[in-house]
């Protein structure tokens, strides 16, 4: 990574304003999915043992004002329990008490701050905002990649007021997902599933000059279906994406020695989807009225095929209705496929690594990413804002 690092700064008896990316469900006061709080661990433990009094800040969700069910408190209670040592609450990210509040801390001490979206200023990247904010540190540090890509006053207007250097996930999310992007070791595979054909392609452009192995599922293989002239009947097409389907594979045959695998049988379903309403069909095949909700065991044997001699594979999105069994077969599949491989692994997005984690294969993977519009941002060659601000290595 070319920025600074924690590596690369004294932070001994100094407080660490530090961002993190801690916007997770919270159900019933209760943390659902922790793997963004497990994965800053690291730079939290090497903080502390280094001796900084550590600030910590992190928006959740999409509050309109203060919104209770939206307090970074019960995050806090987890956080405690997952480090082993308190961590206490502010009861707000800015003002004269909680800065006085970080004056009183020892070196190994932990406070969260409330909520920073509890103030519109955040999002506006407010100039007197990001100036409160820095208040709370002498130095700072994003470890907060999953919100790297908005320009908010905690990523980047704070940067201005001090000297702001990476947390290690940050920088092993950088460094991974460049990895895929700059200079994969080829053969390089892509898998994409999802609903949004405007996304995909997008990453699809970025990436397509160094792919050997496209393999597409989920919805997004719909309108790529359709693009080939294919009668998709029910199924989720997003038609405005037609045309970006077509590019994609016509600069795909011009480029040569690139493989688009698209499904050859799925997995249909009609009404209700009771198990009388669920049948596996070749494309060519697909009954009127019914809709593909998931790839069938032959794509998934030819997904296993092309993505074999791949050295760098990257993964963005189920390739079937995952949530919802028994779609969740073809995706669960793929992570399994990927986990067997002998290659570096990336896995982008929540969705796409609740399902390697329900595969089981989480260890088998080399990169599973925190970020889900960060590191599609990433994959598609747009820079990240709270990157870029962080100081020059
Ligand atoms: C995320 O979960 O993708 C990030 O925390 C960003 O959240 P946002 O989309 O509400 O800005």
């Amino acid at each position: 990574m070319k920025k600074k690092t924690i590596r690369d700064v004294e932070v001994r008896g100094k407080r660490v304003l530090l961002r993190v990316d801690y916007n997770v469900q919270v159900v019933d006061g209760r943390v659902v999915d922790d793997m963004r709080l497990t994965e800053s661990l690291p730079t939290i433990r090497a903080l502390r043992d280094a001796g900084a009094c550590i600030v910590i800040c992190s928006h959740l969700g999409r509050p309109k004002g203060v919104e209770a069910s939206l307090s970074n408190a019960p995050i806090a209670r987890h956080l405690t329990n997952l480090l082993g040592v308190p961590v206490q609450t502010a009861k707000d990210c800015i003002g004269d008490e909680v800065e006085a509040l970080t004056r009183t801390m020892n070196p190994g001490d932990i406070l969260m701050l409330e909520n920073v979206r509890f103030h519109d200023e955040e999002e506006e990247n407010d100039e007197a905002f990001s100036a409160a904010l820095a208040k709370l540190g002498d130095i700072y540090v994003n470890d907060a990649f999953g919100t790297a890509h908005r320009a908010h006053a905690s990523t980047v207007g704070v940067t201005k007021h001090l000297p702001a250097y990476a947390g290690l996930l940050l920088e092993r999310e950088v460094d991974y997902l460049s990895r895929v992007t700059e200079a994969p070791e080829r053969p390089f595979g892509i898998i994409l599933g999802g609903s949004k054909v405007s996304d995909k392609i997008g990453i699809l452009e970025n990436l397509v000059e160094n792919a050997d192995v496209i393999c597409i599922g989920g919805a997004i293989a719909n309108t790529f279906l359709k693009a080939r002239g294919i009668d998709v009947a029910d199924s989720l097409v997003e038609n405005e994406g037609l045309a970006g389907a077509r590019y994609i594979m016509a600069l795909a045959e011009h480029r040569g020695g690139i493989e688009i695998v698209l499904p050859s049988d799925v997995v249909v379903a009609f009404g209700g989807a009771d198990a009388e309403h669920v049948r596996t069909v070749s494309v060519a095949q697909i009954p009127v009225n019914w809709r593909v909700l998931d790839i069938g065991a032959g794509t998934v044997q030819a997904f296993a095929t092309a993505l074999r001699p791949t050295k760098t594979v990257v993964w963005n999105g189920p390739v079937g209705l995952f949530e919802r069994a028994p779609f969740d077969r073809g995706s669960l599949a793929v992570a399994r496929i990927v986990g067997e491989l002998n290659a570096t692994t990336v896995v982008g997005g929540g969705e796409t690594a609740a399902v390697v984690r329900r595969a089981g294969v989480t260890d088998r993977i080399s990169h599973i990413s925190t970020g889900g519009g960060a590191s599609l941002s990433m994959l598609q060659g747009k820079s990240l804002p709270a990157v870029d601000a962080l100081l020059d290595a």
